[in-house]
């Protein structure tokens, strides 16, 4: 008999790494694909980054590092969050981890467990609910709408927060619905969190990736009390096409540093010390790089917003950040489309796959049933054909 864990068993697979899969699959069988289901930019990876890499290997920096990063990876940390946030931190509050994933999973297992609650707004990155409760402790969901530009409020939040409240999540630039929050709005939000000792989370992964009037907001910076109760999660795969180097931080107080850092190195030793050579000339790098991706999905943001917004019956909160677009196509459920009827957003996806060969990813699996997410990080030639097959399905519904 094999056996396994209740941890594994408790754990859902994520929701976008599955729809990922079942079109690489399709693909696989010859099918043309128009696939939005991953949040990774299609550029590869600027070019003095790969040089850097490259060096790495030809010079022998090749072997394990220091567990939670190499001197000079810290260092390139912290002098980004001075320039671009203005944010002071030390080496000693800076760890690297193998991807934000990661850094989440080792902040959370450093900071929570059994019997604590963790607080986090909805719609919510797939992975947080599953990271939290593989720590044991109790994800407590809090209901954003988009009435209201799905941001939660400073009410909603202390009305969540309890006696076993240990941390709160917050994910702005926000992934899946490009939502903003302003620096006033975040404000009161930390602010509804001073007199409980919760940690606050803040992924800031999207930081570089906002449109329009939008800005991020370092959280860190936004009270002096916050510098020792924060931990700030960012990371190279969204604003520098690094998906694949697998690299990710977190900058916190320096004790929960060091509870991440032994945690860190009984997991995996360190990150890989080509990645980290790879983000030093990143982060120290010219940044030109990032502003021209930038402009692009500032392009594909427009072309996908335009092209949603003419569908009859769909209704799209424009994204100011990330890259993508989260709308209600609740509007379609319960009809048929061939022999095959809609119910929900699990099913809307499925048949949309399986009918027209459009990959989108459910709401349901972000907190948000009624919704599907479009990742819009893709060339504009698919954006356009995928949003053309996308309306033609949707006649056909009856
Ligand atoms: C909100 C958010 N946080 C963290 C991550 C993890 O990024 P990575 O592990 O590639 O650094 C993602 C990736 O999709 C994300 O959307």
């Amino acid at each position: 008999m094999i056996r396994i864990s209740d941890l594994a068993k408790s754990v859902k697979p994520s929701a976008t790494i599955a729809a990922g899969t079942k079109a690489r699959q399709l693909k696989a069988a010859g099918v043309k694909v128009f696939d939005f289901s991953l949040g990774e930019p299609d550029f590869n990876t600027p070019k003095h980054i790969c040089d850097a890499a490259e060096k790495a290997t030809a010079t022998g920096n090749t072997h394990y590092t220091p567990t939670s990063g190499t001197a000079e990876v810290k260092a390139a940390i912290c002098a980004w969050y001075k320039s671009f946030h203005g944010l002071d931190c030390l080496p000693e509050n800076v760890i690297v981890s193998n991807g934000a994933k990661h850094s989440i999973h080792n902040a959370l297992a450093a900071t929570v467990g059994p019997g604590d609650e963790v607080i986090i707004p909805t719609p919510y990155w797939v992975s947080y609910s599953d990271l939290v409760s593989m720590t044991g402790a109790t994800p407590v969901l809090v209901n954003s709408t988009p009435e209201s530009g799905f941001k939660m409020t400073a009410a909603q939040l202390r009305a969540a927060v309890t006696k076993n409240t240990r941390c709160l999540m917050l994910n702005s630039p926000c992934n899946p619905t490009g939502t903003v929050y302003s620096r006033a709005e975040l404000e009161a939000l930390v602010d509804a969190m001073s007199d409980t000792d919760a940690y606050i989370l803040s992924d800031e992964i999207y930081e570089q990736l906002t449109f329009g009037t939008a800005k991020p907001t370092c959280v860190a910076t936004l009270r002096p009390w916050l510098k020792d109760r924060t931990i700030t999660i960012s990371g190279a795969s969204k604003s520098y096409a690094m998906t694949g180097w697998r690299m990710g931080w977190a900058v916190a107080p320096a004790a929960v540093v060091k509870a991440m850092d032994t945690i860190q190195s009984q997991e995996t030793s360190c990150p890989s010390s080509v990645s980290q050579a790879a983000l030093v000339a990143a982060l120290n790098g010219p940044q030109e790089c990032v502003g021209e991706m930038r402009t692009e999905f500032a392009k594909r943001r427009e072309l996908t917003v335009g092209l949603l917004q003419a569908i009859p019956g769909v209704k799209l909160p424009v994204p100011e950040g990330a890259f993508y677009a989260f709308f209600d196509v609740s509007a379609y459920f319960k009809k048929t489309f061939g022999d095959k009827v809609v119910t929900d957003s699990l099913s809307f996806c499925n048949v949309l796959l399986e009918q027209a060969h459009v990959n989108l990813v459910p709401g349901v699996a972000f907190g948000a049933e009624g919704f599907v997410r479009m990742s819009f990080a893709t060339n504009p030639a698919t954006i356009e054909a995928g949003l053309a097959k996308l309306r033609e399905w949707l006649a056909t519904g009856r």
